[in-house]
């Protein structure tokens, strides 16, 4: 394919020598003279794992925007989304937050988008750049005319591997606007790799870039919190604790656990992150992580109680299931116990019923009610909700049915 691209940075270049190498013709515009410098030159100015020898053999070279808008049959955009270095970590936090600056991507894509409207032809433009999610509905597609067919498609590469991650990933992740354009760039990635292509929302997309990074920045961080008490307690080894999780393939280095609900629960994991916040504390841990995660739980089930009392609108509230995990009668250290308690502790009239835990009465009945699974127990699939009734349902398992409101928790309000 004829291939373009709008950015030859730090990404850009690799990821174009990277296309290249499969076969593909692949040019390019960047205004910046450092860029053309390394081009003219054939010499990279960063180190970069096999680039300087695909570069030295490459036949990548600068053209105008609008060559590329004419020349391209899918038009990669890797622009900078810069923050200031204050919000780089490189010094302590801000108390001030503050999104990227968009002002390079806008300016880029706008004036690749004339360019396209000019040759009136359609175009692919698939825009790689890291954005916040909502951006790119709220911000980038606006600007752009009809004939630039618009998708996300960030990369998870790391810089130094980049070659090697954008040839060999673990996905690509293809936000969807343009059902032909994200055809043809599937076409064109099955050149490239065998991966999986996972097509979603351009906003899932948005979120699981940012989020992907996150779940690193949360693995350091929880690893960095146990080397840092095992320096502080006597006899123990940051290297052998971790690596004895490393073996955990089952239930920690898997997809387990990796589902939105209700909190953690059982007799175990919350009294232990207690114990431990207690332990943290006598040791004079620097942060003490395992009260975070107590406080997000608890945090989150308010959140979970704000939703009930929003949607109970003078219904009755019923949550269905005490327990603390699926198809047990155990409560102990339950989610739901703990929402009940809140629930309560703001005045509102709260029932519980468990069909593992009561077998011996019946389901409240006979009015409508503001329903909350409280346990992912299978039997509430068929469970006879009163009509008028509102299910809030933080699994979202439950079918919808008719005369019933049924709201997945963690599905957004669709685009206005
Ligand atoms: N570097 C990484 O490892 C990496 C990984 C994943 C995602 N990203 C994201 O990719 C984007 C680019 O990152 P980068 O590290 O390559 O940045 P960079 O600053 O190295 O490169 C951006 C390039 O875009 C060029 N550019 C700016 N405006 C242009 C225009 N109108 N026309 C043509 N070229 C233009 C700049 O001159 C620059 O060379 C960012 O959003 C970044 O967050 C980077």
């Amino acid at each position: 394919m004829k291939v373009g691209f709008v950015g030859l940075g730090k990404l850009g270049l690799p990821t174009a020598l990277a296309m290249e190498s499969r076969g593909h013709r692949v040019m390019g515009c960047d205004p910046a003279p450092e860029v053309a410098s390394i081009l003219r030159s054939r010499k990279l100015t960063y180190r970069e794992a096999g680039a300087q020898k695909l570069l030295k053999e490459s036949r990548l070279g600068l053209i105008s925007m609008s060559e590329v808008a004419r020349s391209s049959d899918i038009i990669f955009v890797t622009i900078q989304t810069p923050h200031q270095p204050r919000f780089e970590g490189v010094s302590r936090l801000p108390a001030e937050r503050r999104d990227f600056d968009y002002g390079p991507l806008k300016a880029g894509l706008k004036s690749l988008s004339r360019q396209i409207e000019r040759l009136g032809q359609d175009r692919i433009v698939v825009i790689v750049s890291t954005v916040l999610p909502g951006t790119i509905r709220r911000e980038i597609l606006p600007a752009l005319g009809p004939h630039s067919k618009a998708c996300y498609n960030p990369f998870f590469i790391a810089m130094g591997t980049a070659i090697a991650d954008f040839l060999d990933p673990e996905f690509t992740l293809f936000g969807v606007s343009d059902l032909r354009a994200a055809d043809t760039a599937e076409r064109f990635y099955r050149t490239i790799h065998s991966a999986p292509f996972y097509r979603t929302s351009i906003e899932n997309a948005e979120l699981i870039k940012v989020v992907y990074n996150t779940f690193i920045s949360t693995k350091i961080a929880f690893a960095n919190t146990v080397m840092e008490l095992c320096h502080k307690l006597p006899g123990a080894d940051a290297d052998a604790v971790l690596d004895a999780l490393k073996l955990c393939r089952e239930r920690i280095i898997s997809g387990k656990y990796l589902s939105g609900g209700m909190g953690d629960g059982g007799a175990c994991h919350p009294r232990d992150n207690i114990a431990l916040s207690h332990l943290s504390r006598k040791l004079g841990l620097s942060f003490d992580w395992f009260e975070a995660v107590m406080k997000q739980r608890e945090k989150g089930t308010e959140w979970l109680a704000d939703l009930v009392e929003r949607h109970a609108a003078g219904r009755d509230i019923l949550i269905l299931g005490k327990s603390f995990k699926a198809e047990s009668s155990l409560l102990a250290g339950s989610p739901a116990l703990l929402l009940a308690a809140i629930l309560k502790e703001r005045g509102l009239k709260t029932r519980m019923w468990d069909p593992y835990v009561d077998e011996t009465s019946a389901a409240p009945s006979g009015r409508p009610f503001c329903y909350l699974i409280g346990a992912m127990h299978p039997d509430f699939r068929s469970f006879p909700f009163e009509r008028g009734s509102v299910v809030l349902d933080p699994w979202r398992y439950i079918a919808a049915c008719s005369g019933v409101e049924v709201v997945g928790v963690g599905k957004g309000p669709s685009h206005g």
